[in-house]
């Protein structure tokens, strides 16, 4: 690949689904990217399998950078990530795990990553419509390119996985970050009945700051801010990632 990228790179970059022909170059890309080797299977899999979204930016023909994403029910996911969305939501719930995100080194910090990411969302969006509340994915702890990215893109760490992966031998830590979309929660989660206290109790909050339109909400949300969850976290994120609060405080007290 070129290692003279024009600034307009963007502009001349163009999206197509990865298919078997793929194989080879993405292979050599992911080595590239990826401390971790994938079995010929997974490679097989991601350019064949209808199941996965699996989406080549190209500049000038050659692939320049990618994402492998699956949009999966809610009790698809791994006991790991469990807890992403509360069990009250229906079973017909859906997330998205990204598998893989890379751009090749020349093209990165021009608009590619994300992009891509935003193409997922819009597939996202014509396929699962809003049964879909999740995108997650996971990410070594030492990563923090990765890492930036996702967050300055609204994903919350939500679980440290120690030992999570193993790099040549060696185990490595990792997280899992997750961007809650299309946020409309079941009637059934917001019952305080169903929470635990300290959920309740933020839920309860919530409530009583929305009704009554309170100006000040930096006083009302004091417990939320005591866990570390920012005022607009507090306000915007569904109801199951408040659960994450629950174990937040259970840990802090
Ligand atoms: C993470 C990764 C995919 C990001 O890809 P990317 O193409 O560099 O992403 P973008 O260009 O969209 O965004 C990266 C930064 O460049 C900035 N940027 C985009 N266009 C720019 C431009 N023309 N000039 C300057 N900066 C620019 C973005 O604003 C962004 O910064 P921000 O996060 O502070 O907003 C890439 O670093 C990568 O492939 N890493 C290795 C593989 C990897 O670790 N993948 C993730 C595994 S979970």
């Amino acid at each position: 690949m070129t290692d003279v990228v024009p600034p307009t790179a963007l502009s001349e970059i163009k999206l197509r689904l990865l298919c078997q022909d793929d194989i080879d170059s993405v292979k050599v890309l992911c080595g590239d990217w990826f401390p971790i080797e994938y079995p010929d299977s997974w490679y097989h899999d991601i350019t064949s399998n209808k199941k996965f979204f699996s989406l080549a930016a190209t500049f000038k023909g050659g692939i320049v950078g990618m994402i492998v994403a699956e949009i999966k029910g809610r009790t698809k996911v791994h006991k790991e990530d469990g807890d992403i969305l509360a069990s009250s939501f229906p079973v017909d719930t859906q997330v998205a795990y990204i598998l893989s995100l890379g751009v090749v080194k020349e093209f990165r910090k021009h608009g590619i990553g994300s992009l891509l990411l935003d193409s997922l969302k819009e597939h996202i969006s014509t396929t699962a419509q809003d049964h879909c509340k999740a995108i997650y994915l996971h990410v070594l702890t030492t990563n923090l390119t990765a890492i930036h990215f996702y967050e300055n893109r609204d994903f919350k760490q939500h679980h440290y996985l120690p030992y999570y992966y193993s790099i040549r031998g060696v185990l490595k830590d990792g997280f899992t970050y997750v961007l809650y979309i299309n946020e409309d929660l079941p009637a059934s989660t917001e019952s305080p009945a169903q929470l635990p206290a300290v959920v309740q109790h933020l839920v309860q909050e919530r409530h009583r700051v929305q009704q009554n339109h309170v100006k000040d909400r930096s006083l009302s949300v004091l417990p939320a801010r005591h866990l570390n969850l920012s005022v607009a976290d507090f306000y915007t994120k569904p109801v199951s990632a408040l659960y994450n609060v629950q174990a937040m405080y259970n840990i802090c007290t």
